[in-house]
């Protein structure tokens, strides 16, 4: 089974005991040691599933839904999906696990029929519908829904959009989703977050970021656990502290050139995973 806190916990508040014991265990630290804070006052038990999972972000205006190009988010802290929970550190698109098959089965069985449920409870959805898939052998099965883009997802989604991003959000606002062709470009896109030494867990903020003024073309780096002093200077203030990402014709280049731009960054205490997008690379080689 898997606890989880039910509140938001930025990605964090989830145990996966393997025992009864560990169960009890995971019910203490998040309803009495409150090690999640206050989104543990109340816990979701659920099943335990397994297999490759696929962030899957949809520009929908309530009746029309067009997914985005699939992600695949890297969550635990360290190399390897070992260590913690984190929002996540890093990501690649598209994902290889998600077939044209998969995808038709998901818009017949999980998005259409989510749009309907929200229109038929009175609550039509406009805007970015997040669904985080897991591709179990009984199917693809929601693991979350978040009504928002996906962090670090949208640095590899919205590099591949090429069909103008306002043109998009107009269709959406103004109920016309169903008449415009959304286009994507080929090839992939892969982000390297660059975290404070000791996230998820406690870090050291106010260290001073060095980025080199001449990284390439197709590499973005994305600001978002950084701030500007008073002097100008770029430091740490968070736990994700920016999104390396890159664009290129395979993956394999935009994985070379993202952990390129990465190892020209620094600050003190910086840590990254380091194999991020290689289950991706061994899915595409079958
Ligand atoms: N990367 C997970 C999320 O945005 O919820």
């Amino acid at each position: 089974i898997v606890v989880k806190a039910d509140g938001l916990a930025l990605g964090k508040g989830v145990l996966i005991p393997q025992n009864l014991q560990e169960a009890e265990a995971a019910v203490k630290s998040i309803m009495e040691d409150k090690t999640f804070g206050d989104s543990g006052n109340e816990i979701v038990v659920e099943e335990f599933l397994t297999g490759p999972e696929v962030s899957v972000l949809a520009f929908t205006d309530g009746t029309a839904i067009v997914p985005m190009v699939s992600s695949m988010d890297h969550k635990r802290a360290g190399d390897g999906d070992t260590g913690l929970n984190t929002g996540g550190m890093g990501t690649v698109a598209p994902n290889p696990c998600y077939t044209p098959e998969i995808a038709a089965a998901c818009m017949e069985t999980i998005f259409l029929p989510t749009l309907s449920a929200m229109r038929a409870e009175g609550c039509p959805f406009k805007g970015c519908l997040y669904f985080g898939l897991m591709l179990t052998p009984g199917g693809p099965k929601v693991i979350e829904y978040n009504c928002r883009f996906g962090d670090p997802e949208t640095q590899v989604v919205l590099p591949l959009l090429k069909t103008d991003l306002l043109t998009v959000m107009r269709a959406v606002e103004n109920e016309t989703l169903g008449d415009l062709t959304v286009e994507w470009h080929d090839g992939a896109a892969a982000c390297v977050i660059l975290a404070s030494g000791g996230y998820p867990g406690g870090y050291e903020k106010g260290r001073e970021i060095s980025i080199p003024g001449d990284l390439p073309a197709n590499v973005t780096v994305y600001h978002a656990g950084d701030m500007r002093t008073e002097d100008g200077k770029l430091v740490t203030s968070g736990g994700r502290v920016l999104g390396v990402t890159a664009a290129g014709d395979t993956l394999e280049a935009a994985l070379k050139d993202a952990y390129a731009a990465a190892g020209r960054i620094d600050f003190k205490g910086m840590y990254m995973r380091h194999d991020i997008g290689q289950r991706a690379l061994r899915a595409l080689e079958g």
